[in-house]
């Protein structure tokens, strides 16, 4: 089951604003429904996010009547923009549309150009599973037989093309024999963790139990949790990882109570510009806050702030497993290493 893949000339998605009460797939004919997909979290996750984006400039290339490869870079360039002011945190986006129209740029003709668009987008779909796999199999040596784990938001394979970056940790201990329990936080208030993560490790017959996100300090003040595993829409070069809202003070409490917090990402979620400062953090609509479903939840005209990401500082994270290795502290100097 992949979230996201090229077929018959158009993206097909799992619309996961459905989940989990339905499993549907939407088809997007061109870029103008990708970025719409994107913007309303029938596909999120900002792997799932990047590659959706590269396939949203091959329909572009596919749908452009330009009779030059400059009139096809006019076309692909306004589907860049849309494209690309969807959702702003995940740095997955800029990275995957920026290497598309780079080769894009690259290609001598029109035709070379259309080619390489998609032939890239595919590459990319094709690097994330096998990214995330890898990342697996670093990750899970860091983890017991017996562990009770718990994991924030959705880092699973509905975030990603297939398999999932902290999900895919899981998965992969459990397949190197190790059995572990999963604690979910639901993830206010989008919910992630409950329609998503709960669905999909449940799905895969991993033990899986639900906790409010209010829960977390009590669980780990009576030992119930033994590591963290999250995944991140950022990751910078001195190890600050930005990730959906309530990682840092899962991040805080985890510090509190000395449980190792790891954090899951590919280094295309890697930003090694970008200074604390300079990352925008998305403020989604107040009717994620003010309203369960179709029920309004809170009084009017309450004034309501939703931010949809925090940051955590590198001194609460234990380590960050990449597709190459595990990143341990201090970052600058273990990223240095690993890039070589
Ligand atoms: O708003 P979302 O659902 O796109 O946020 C997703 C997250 O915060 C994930 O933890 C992150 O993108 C990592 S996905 C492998």
């Amino acid at each position: 089951m992949l979230t996201v893949k090229w077929e018959n000339n158009s993206v097909v998605l799992i619309d996961q604003t459905k989940l989990p009460n339905k499993l549907e797939y939407v088809k997007c004919k061109n870029y103008e429904e990708v970025a719409e997909a994107i913007k309303k979290l029938v596909v999120r996750g900002a792997p799932a996010i990047g590659v959706t984006a590269a396939f949203g400039l091959a329909l572009a290339a596919q749908a452009s009547n330009a009779k030059t490869k400059d009139g096809l870079m006019t076309d692909l360039d306004i589907a860049f923009k849309v494209l690309r002011a969807t959702r702003p945190t995940a740095i997955n986006l800029f990275w995957a549309l920026n290497r598309v129209m780079g080769k894009a740029k690259k290609a001598k003709t029109r035709d070379g150009a259309k080619k390489v668009v998609l032939d890239e987008a595919l590459k990319m779909s094709n690097e994330d599973i096998n990214a995330n796999r890898q990342i697996g199999a670093n990750g899970s040596k860091l983890f017991l037989d017996g562990d009770i784990v718990l994991t924030h938001c959705n880092a699973g394979s509905l975030a990603t093309v297939a398999y999932g970056t902290a999900l895919g940790v899981i998965r992969a201990a459990r397949e190197s024999g190790k059995r572990l329990s999963v604690i979910v936080t639901e993830t206010r208030p989008v919910m992630q963790g409950s329609r998503l993560t709960a669905f999909e490790l449940q799905h895969d017959g991993i033990d899986v139990s639900l906790i409010p996100d209010t829960a977390v300090g009590h669980m780990m003040s009576r030992g119930a949790i033994k590591r963290v595993i999250v995944g991140a829409d950022r990751v910078l070069r001195t190890g600050h990882v930005f990730n959906k809202i309530g990682t840092y003070q899962v991040a805080i409490l985890a510090n509190k109570h000395k449980v190792p917090f790891y954090v899951a990402a590919p280094l295309s979620t890697f930003d090694f510009e970008s200074n604390p400062s300079d990352v925008v953090i998305e403020e989604r609509s107040v009717d994620e806050v003010i309203k369960i479903g179709k029920k309004r939840i809170a009084p009017r005209r309450v004034r309501v702030f939703n931010p949809a990401f925090d940051m955590t500082p590198p001194d609460l994270i234990t380590g960050i497993i990449t597709e190459r290795g595990v990143l341990k502290p201090p970052f600058v100097k273990s990223l240095k290493a690993l890039l070589g």
